[in-house]
């Protein structure tokens, strides 16, 4: 059972490409910091498999790897980052993705969660997973993951102990839907077209930790770490 810090981080953002690894060290931060992993692409895709009408809204959408429209997912994102759980902090894992949602997620901290009396005592911290275009191939046609607990996967880089099956609760594991090369395709240059400005803006606040994510899965979180733990709360 790995060790839990528990302390107020505050919020963090996960920033980089599709597959530069946001999701595999969400799960890790969540679980060193007890804090939730927030994932806009989780949360829209349950709502796709439960039918809802945003779902239905985003389904065609995800399913072509373009952006969900900015609209669409305020109410998502404000319903679960007023849970009582996200009070000591939380992980923001693929929001924001477009200027737009830099602006409300900035003015919803500000009005909804910092201290009033002191407003720049939580400012978030940004991660950026910095991966090369080629790795980031490799890894998404080889991702797997579990539908029953999340943990993921690479067929390639980090397999299972038993083919298709996952290593905790034998769940046979799945691939999703936009891990198809022409789609990843589209997500990547989508990427580099409405993200990237992200990391401008956050970087000119001088936010932003660059980590190196190309290494093992252990280093590049321990990048993560230190850069937590250096900035405090
Ligand atoms: P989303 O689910 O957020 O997908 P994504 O950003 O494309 O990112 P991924 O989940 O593909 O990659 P990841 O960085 O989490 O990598 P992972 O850890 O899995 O979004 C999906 C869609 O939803 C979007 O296209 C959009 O339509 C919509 N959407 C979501 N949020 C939105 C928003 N804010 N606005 C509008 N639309 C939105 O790792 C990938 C693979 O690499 C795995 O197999 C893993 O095992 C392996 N791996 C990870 N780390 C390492 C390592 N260090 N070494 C070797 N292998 C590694």
């Amino acid at each position: 059972m790995a060790e839990v810090t528990s302390r107020c981080v505050g919020p963090i953002i996960l920033m980089g490409p599709p597959g530069a690894g946001k999701g595999t060290q969400a799960k890790l931060i969540a679980e060193r910091y007890g804090i939730p992993q927030i994932s806009t692409g989780d949360l829209l895709r349950e709502h796709v498999c439960k039918g809802t009408s945003l779902g239905l809204q985003a389904k065609e959408i995800m399913a072509r790897g373009q952006l969900v429209p900015d609209e669409l997912l305020y109410g998502m994102v404000a319903e679960r980052l007023r849970e009582a759980d996200c009070d000591p902090g939380f992980i923001l894992d693929g929001f924001p993705r477009t200027p737009g949602q830099a602006g409300w997620l900035d003015e919803f901290l500000k009005h909804e969660l910092f201290d009033k009396s002191n407003p720049g005592k939580c400012l978030p911290i940004v991660v950026q997973i910095d991966v090369d275009y080629n790795d980031l191939l490799s890894r998404l046609t080889g991702r797997r993951s579990c539908p029953a607990c999340g943990t993921i996967y690479n067929v390639h880089l980090q397999p299972p102990r038993v083919d298709e099956l996952c290593d905790l609760d034998g769940s046979k594991l799945v691939t999703r839907n936009d891990d198809r090369e022409e789609v990843i395709r589209e997500r990547l240059q989508t990427y580099e077209k409405l993200t990237r400005p992200v990391i401008d803006y956050y970087g000119r606040q001088g936010r932003v930790a660059l980590v190196n994510g190309a290494l093992p899965v252990d280093q590049v979180s321990e990048q993560i770490f230190h850069e937590i733990e250096r900035h405090g709360c």
